[in-house]
């Protein structure tokens, strides 16, 4: 008997964080406080420019103020890191962006790493990263920190489930991992050396995929009643054009699993509102100074 997955509407629940978040816009507008959020673009890169013009349309729908800087696609690294440079020293500027990839002549880890940890929204500086693995309360990656928020809503406490994530990158599946184990999953990471990723996946209560490739896990995949998250966005040639697809089969995942994010309308846009979360916060942090709090281990 196949069971038919509900669906998880991330439009919806974007909708209720990007409220909140214009909330405390418009309280801290009345103390005069306007948060800022810097976004660099280097180059032309199609999916990089609709990213990012979504990015800067959400900022104005909730009030953040956004500043685009659009470099040319030869500039020099270092006239990058002096951009940089300078955004870190500027009180006015509380989030700093800059959209992946770069160029081949710019290495991504010394622009990544020359981002102030307290203004890299991101959350991508090393800093950040070993803050997050160690528990504390700093700046953690807005996709894989939408994707929580979607589990939460989903499956309410996460202890003792076991989460599979597909992928093994920087900027989903490693933290992704990490958040999940700090919300007492059993976490596995699945990746292109596992042997038989099928048969691990089968194991999980959640599945968070994210490995760029289209329609990749099926029904045969998961377990019944398994909850499925799709950080997939593919685009896909069809009979009259081009159609957006994730990294999971959905029509086939959907007889099996439990509940699924749709792409679009998933994963997609809760990345974005965690990004104006993230600005946020850093523009409290500045206004605090305050340090990184992390747990006492349990
Ligand atoms: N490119 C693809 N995803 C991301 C992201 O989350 N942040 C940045 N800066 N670039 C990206």
């Amino acid at each position: 008997m196949s069971i038919q997955a509900r669906v998880i509407d991330g439009k919806a629940l974007s909708a209720q964080v990007l409220d909140e978040v214009r909330e405390d816009v418009h309280a801290l507008a009345v103390q005069h406080i306007y948060p800022a959020l810097a976004v660099v673009l280097i180059g032309q890169d199609p999916a990089s420019e609709v990213y990012v013009r979504n990015k800067l349309l959400r900022a104005k729908d909730v009030g953040i103020r956004s500043l685009e800087h659009r470099l040319p696609q030869d500039i020099s690294q270092q006239q990058v890191l002096q951009l940089l440079a300078r955004l870190n020293a500027d009180p006015s500027v509380n989030g700093i962006l800059v959209q992946l990839p770069l160029p081949a002549h710019i290495n991504e880890q010394a622009v990544i790493q020359a981002i102030a940890p307290i203004k890299d929204v991101d959350g991508f500086h090393r800093e950040n990263v070993g803050g997050l693995v160690q528990g504390g309360d700093v700046l953690t990656p807005c996709t894989p920190s939408g994707c929580m928020r979607l589990l939460y809503e989903t499956c309410g406490d996460l202890s003792g489930l076991h989460a599979v994530v597909i992928g093994r990158s920087n900027i989903v599946g490693k933290p992704m991992a990490s958040l999940l184990l700090q919300a007492n999953c059993t976490v596995s990471v699945v990746h292109s050396r596992s042997v038989d990723a099928p048969a691990l996946c089968r194991m999980a209560d959640i599945v968070v995929a994210a490995v760029g490739k289209p329609q990749m896990i099926d029904a045969c995949w998961l377990k019944p009643g398994a909850v499925v998250i799709d950080v997939g966005i593919n685009r896909i040639a069809t009979a009259s054009g081009h159609r957006l697809v994730g990294d999971v089969d959905y029509e086939s995942a959907s007889s099996v699993a439990s509940a699924i994010t749709p792409v679009p309308g998933g994963v997609g846009p809760m990345t974005i509102a965690y990004l104006l979360k993230n600005t946020l916060i850093a523009s409290e942090r500045q206004r605090a100074q305050r340090p990184i709090s992390y747990p006492t281990v349990g």
